[in-house]
């Protein structure tokens, strides 16, 4: 008995993965069924954006990822510089087999790290070998047209789980978080748990209220994206005074500004949230706002100081 080879994989993008410790065509990677990440979605990820063919605030990512591994008991297979060879190797595949040139190059690595394959059991198996996956893929730019009117969001309960700090592949509640949003054609879903602000299905949300930037404290009920640290050290740089602390309901709907963060949406502002303008007091009522228009060029700054090739 066997299998014939059924998997579709006409939308399979033709390009090149790496799966354990190989380098391949993606159309062609498989792992096992009883992989515990497809079992029970045992697994960790990070999305990496790469500027002019460099990874950019990977220092961040793989502190990260460390943390979402230590949370698992799973070991991290590789070394920081070791992940900083094969994204460099896996990014240059990509721009080769997209026709760019690497220092032009701006894409998304996607790395996963499953504990591996074992019997099925819920218990953590503490000896398997984890499963490491990564792939590339396009990073595609918000349309300016977006980025100057801002997004659509609508607000719902976050009723995920209280380790919303680890960056699980178990996703199925930010899967629906999204879907709610989704099926109303707006950009994201904001979560409030109880009457307090977490984040969105896949982003980081700020508040700016008279000249300040507010975010929720980094705890367990939500993910600290790597714009946490990034969007402070460009306050400070700004002198744009900055804050960390719980935040009500009502004080994200009478914001003056409300934004969205993440590795693909880099700083984006939030126009509406329920069909309610933001900013409905200022001179610029569902509008991006001052504070964002800083903040994103300040972002393009280091975006460029710490990618952008020296001439
Ligand atoms: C739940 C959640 N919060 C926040 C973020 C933003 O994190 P980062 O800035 O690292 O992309 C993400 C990114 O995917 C996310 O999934």
């Amino acid at each position: 008995m066997s299998f014939q080879n059924t998997t579709p994989n006409s939308n399979i993008p033709d390009t090149i993965c790496f799966l354990n410790g190989e380098f391949g065509p993606l159309r062609e990677a498989k792992i096992s069924v009883l992989d515990r990440g497809f079992i029970f979605g045992d697994g960790v990820y990070e999305v990496v954006p790469i500027y002019y063919g460099q990874p950019f605030r990977f220092e961040q990512h793989m502190a990260r990822l460390d943390r979402s591994l230590a949370e698992l008991r799973i070991p991290n297979p590789y070394t920081t510089n070791e992940w900083l060879e094969l994204v460099h190797q896996l990014a240059t595949h990509f721009a080769q087999t997209s026709h760019q040139n690497i220092t032009q190059s701006q894409q998304i690595i996607y790395i996963q790290i499953s504990r591996g394959v074992a019997p099925r059991d819920h218990a953590m198996t503490l000896n398997s070998i984890p499963t490491v996956f990564m792939m590339a893929n396009p990073f595609k730019p918000i349309a300016e047209e977006i980025r100057s009117s801002g997004v659509k969001c609508v607000s719902a309960q976050d009723f995920r789980w209280e380790k919303a700090h680890i960056k699980s592949t178990s996703l199925l509640g930010a899967v629906f978080a999204r879907q709610i949003s989704a099926d109303v054609g707006a950009t994201e879903t904001i979560m409030f748990r109880g009457d307090f602000l977490s984040e969105a299905s896949s982003s980081n949300v700020w508040i700016v209220k008279n000249g300040t930037v507010f975010a929720p404290p980094k705890d367990n009920l939500l993910l600290e994206g790597i714009r946490y640290g990034l969007i402070e050290e460009i306050c400070v740089s700004q002198r744009i005074p900055f804050a960390l602390r719980k935040i009500t309901k009502d004080e994200v709907f009478n914001a003056d500004e409300v934004l969205l963060s993440s590795a693909s949406k880099e700083v984006i502002s939030v126009a509406q949230i329920d069909n309610q303008l933001t900013g409905a007091n200022t001179d610029h009522p569902g509008q991006p706002g001052p504070i964002y228009k800083k903040l994103h060029q300040a972002y393009k700054s280091f975006i460029d100081k710490s990618c952008m090739p020296l001439q």
